[in-house]
This record gives structure tokens, sequence and C-alpha cells, in this order.
């Protein structure tokens, strides 16, 4: 997706050979434009799958979600990582392993509003180890939910997400794909070039 890449391009700063910074439109900083587009993006891409939600997680997955669900006219839910005062009942959980954070953390949605006729989308900002997207698919096993897809707004081409969820036969769709950060540069993988 050209305005994505550009974005990245120039405002992403690479931390390290690892991690990209984008607080300036995604991760804090929100981009409104951007994210309409993204939303749309997604749209296209599902829009045929039959989606009835869309399932993402807090905190910067909501942005781009509610945007894909309000051009699908679907709603959206995100799952918590905390305990709320008001979500603790009828809860489906999974526990989801931060490799970048070095921590652990349940993950909850309200099974009020999965159910075994939903057909999901799940969307996320950032594709890394895929263990947050393994816990939403947990999730929505749990559910007894279909899944369509996975889209997600920057996959780290060069860690084992991807590779991970789409070897278990899982479409997952990136708006960019990042090969490498090598030398404090973006490299973006070519399938994912300017259309
Ligand atoms: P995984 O889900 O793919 O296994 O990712 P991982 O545990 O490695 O990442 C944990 C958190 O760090 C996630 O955000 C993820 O989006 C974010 N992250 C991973 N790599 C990068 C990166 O290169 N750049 C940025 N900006 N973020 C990265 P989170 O803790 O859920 O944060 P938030 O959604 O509340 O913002």
């Amino acid at each position: 997706m050209k305005m994505l890449q550009e974005k990245i391009t120039h405002e992403g700063i690479v931390l390290s050979e690892e991690v990209l910074k984008v607080d300036s439109f995604l991760n804090h900083q929100v981009d409104p434009q951007l994210m309409q587009a993204i939303g749309h993006e997604f749209a296209e891409r599902f829009g045929q799958e039959g989606i009835t939600k869309i399932l993402t997680i807090e905190s910067s997955g909501i942005a781009p979600s509610v945007m894909a669900g309000l051009t699908l006219g679907v709603p959206v839910i995100f799952a918590r990582k905390r305990a709320s005062l008001t979500l603790n009942q009828n809860l489906l959980s999974a526990e989801v392993k931060s490799f970048t954070k070095k921590e652990t953390n349940t993950i909850s949605v309200s099974g009020d509003f999965l159910t075994a006729g939903d057909t999901l989308l799940i969307i996320d900002d950032f594709l890394a180890n895929g263990q947050a997207a393994l816990g939403l698919l947990d999730i929505a096993e749990k559910a007894g939910a279909k899944v369509a897809g996975i889209g997600i707004v920057i996959e780290k081409g060069f860690q084992p997400g991807g590779q991970l969820l789409r070897n278990r036969g899982v479409r997952v769709e990136s708006l960019a794909i990042v090969e490498s950060l090598n030398g404090g540069h973006v490299t973006f993988r070519k399938e994912a070039q300017p259309k």
C-alpha cells in the first residue's frame, strides 16, 4: 500500500535492526486519514468473505480496525490485556507471550459479543512473532467462530510470525512487509510494493 509505505519511509524511525518506531501515525499519535485508507484497503481485500465482526487487540489495533469496520459495516471487538471492572463474566481468554516485551498477558473478550455464527477478520498493527495473532485465533476458536483471515498493517518479514500463521493455512494480508531494518534503513518486501 503506497501511502503506508511512504509514511513509513518518511516518518518511521529505525530503533534497531529489529524495531521500527511509528509513533507519529500508528502507535501513539494516530493519522486518521491514513487509518481511513487502511480501513478501505482491508475492506477491499476481505470484502467478499462475509465478515460479520472484526477482532483486534488493544491498543494500537483499534484505530485501523474501527476504520475497516466502518467501511465493512460491522462491529469491532478488541481483546483486553488487563482485568476490567466491567468485563468479568462469560470471558473467552488466551495467553499471549510477548518476545519483545518479555512478558505474558492474558487477553480476554466477552463471549457476549463473539459467537459461533461469526465470521471474523482479525486485525493488528504489527506482526512480529505472531503471538498476539495466535492468541486471537485461540479466542476465535473458543467461540466457535470462523476466521476469514488476518489483516496486518506492518509485518516484519524477517521475524517468524507471518510464516507461522501462513503455515497454519490462515490467510494473512499485510499492507506493508518490512524485509529488513539493517543499516538504519527500511527495506520493503517486493510483494507489498505499491499497486
Ligand atoms: P507478536 O504479537 O507478533 O508476537 O509481537 P511481539 O510480542 O514481538 O510484540 C509485542 C508488542 O510490540 C506489540 O504491541 C507489537 O505490536 C509491538 N511490536 C513488535 N515489534 C514492533 C516494532 O518493530 N515496532 C513497533 N512500533 N511495535 C512493535 P503491544 O504491546 O500490543 O502495543 P500496543 O498495541 O498497545 O501499542
